[in-house]
Parts: C-alpha cells; structure tokens; sequence
C-alpha cells in the first residue's frame, strides 16, 4: 500500500512571531505554485500555535503541528499545555519524545509513551522521536537504544501505534550538519520497521520520518530508502526556499 510522504518542521525555539509570519507565507506561496506531492507540516513554538492557525486557515497544504504535549489530560501542571488545548487551535501533528525532551528534560521512555498517549486520544497524530546518542553508536547499541524507545510506546498504545508518526533522529546528526547515510538510515529505519510489523499487522502504513541535518542537497537521497517515509527538519525548516526544496524532494 503507497503512503504519501510527511515533510514536517520542528522550528524549535527559534523565529520571532513576524519571522514566523513571513516563513509561512513564504512556504505558502511556494506550494501554491508548485502543489506538494507529501503531507506538510509546521511545527510552531506553542505561543505561535494560535497565529499559525490563523496562517494556515483556508488551504489545506500545510497542517499545523506542535513540539510538545503535557502527558497529563489537565490539572495544577504550570507551564503545561494539554493535547486538548492543542486541538482546540487546529493543532493536527505534534512532536512527542525529541531527543532535547529526552536530554534537557529528563524524558523517559515512559513519559514519551504517556504523551503519545495523550495526543492521540485528543485526534492529534503523534511524531514520537527515537535515537541513538554518538556514545550509544560508537559502542554499537544504536537498534537495542531505538527499539527499547520505540517499545515503551508500543506497550502503552497498543494498536493504536498504527495512528503514530516514528521520527528517527540521531542525536549526533541534529543541527550538526553531520548527516545520517541514506544507507545507515535506510539500516535504521528498517530495524524499527521489523519491530512494528511485530505488533501490528498493518505496521507498513506508519511513516518513518528521518531527522537529522536534513536539508535540500541530502533529501532526495534520504527519502529515495525504502523505509525513510519522510523528514523530521530543524534548521532547515527555517527558511522557506530550503524548506520548499525538501517538500519537492518528497514524491
Ligand atoms: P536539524 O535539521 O537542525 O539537524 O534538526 C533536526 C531535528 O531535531 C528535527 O526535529
């Protein structure tokens, strides 16, 4: 079964809410003359999420997408936001597990899995985010780091992980500049493929995104695997024209 590839910014903390303003209407622009082949989306930092909405009202090529969800439906939680919250302003997509969650933020596997929970009872479709550390590869342990993290939300989702985005993202590749081979991806990306297909018998629908200084010059290749279903870009979701060229990439 064919699946449409997902090209997805994670902006991070970065842009002002006029940088914003002006990289959306950039893309929009962009994909109004050339209509994208792959499923779009903006990941906005969470106090742009009602502005993006508004951005993006009325077209349909680009969806609203968030970097994070409280793993708590709501509560005395300060400074979290609700998968609720998310959806009450359009929010479709949201990053779950970003290896800066993990390692500034102390997030386990457990509360990733927990998160992913949340965002998809809420309809939100989860970007869970996998990956290895540069320690983890070099001692070789890169499948058992990526399928331990991809079990923990296997275990609490059930079936429901056919509804989930997986995002492999080696820590060593974000915002370095140090790309993954599309061969060593393509390794990856088949390992945790092997591993969904164990728990779901329609496990070839769940798109694997590969993240990790992604940008025009590497795309093509990256999303040539067979298992690479699309892209999780950081810095070069930043600026529409790099942005644009990795959507064209996307077919
Ligand atoms: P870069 O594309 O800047 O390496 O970031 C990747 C990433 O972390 C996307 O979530």
């Amino acid at each position: 079964m064919s699946k449409s590839k997902l090209i997805a910014g994670n902006w991070k903390m970065n842009a002002s809410l006029e940088g914003s303003a002006a990289l959306v209407r950039g893309v929009l622009d962009g994909l109004a003359q050339a209509q994208p082949a792959c499923d779009v989306a903006m990941c906005a930092p969470a106090p742009y999420l009602a502005a993006l909405q508004g951005w993006l009202a009325g077209q349909s090529a680009v969806q609203p997408g968030a970097q994070d969800v409280s793993a708590h439906a709501s509560g005395a939680y300060t400074g979290e936001v609700s998968a609720d919250m998310l959806r009450d302003f359009g929010v479709r997509y949201c990053i779950v597990g970003h290896s800066e969650r993990r390692q500034y933020h102390g997030e386990t596997d457990e509360l990733v899995a927990a998160k992913t929970q949340r965002a998809l009872a809420a309809g939100i479709t989860p970007i869970v985010c996998v990956g290895e550390t540069l320690a983890e590869r070099d001692g070789g342990h890169t499948e058992e780091v990526v399928r331990r993290q991809l079990a923990a939300v296997i275990h609490v989702n059930g079936h429901c992980i056919t509804e989930v985005v997986v995002a492999y993202e080696p820590v060593w590749a974000i915002g370095t500049g140090k790309t993954a081979t599309p061969e060593l991806a393509q390794q990856v990306h088949a390992a945790l493929r092997a591993q969904l297909r164990a728990a779901s018998d329609h496990a070839d629908r769940i798109r694997l995104l590969y993240g990790g200084s992604m940008n025009a010059a590497n795309a093509a290749s990256l999303l040539s695997q067979p298992d690479i279903d699309g892209g999780l870009i950081g810095g070069a979701s930043l600026k529409a024209a790099d942005f644009l060229a990795i959507v064209a990439a996307a077919r």
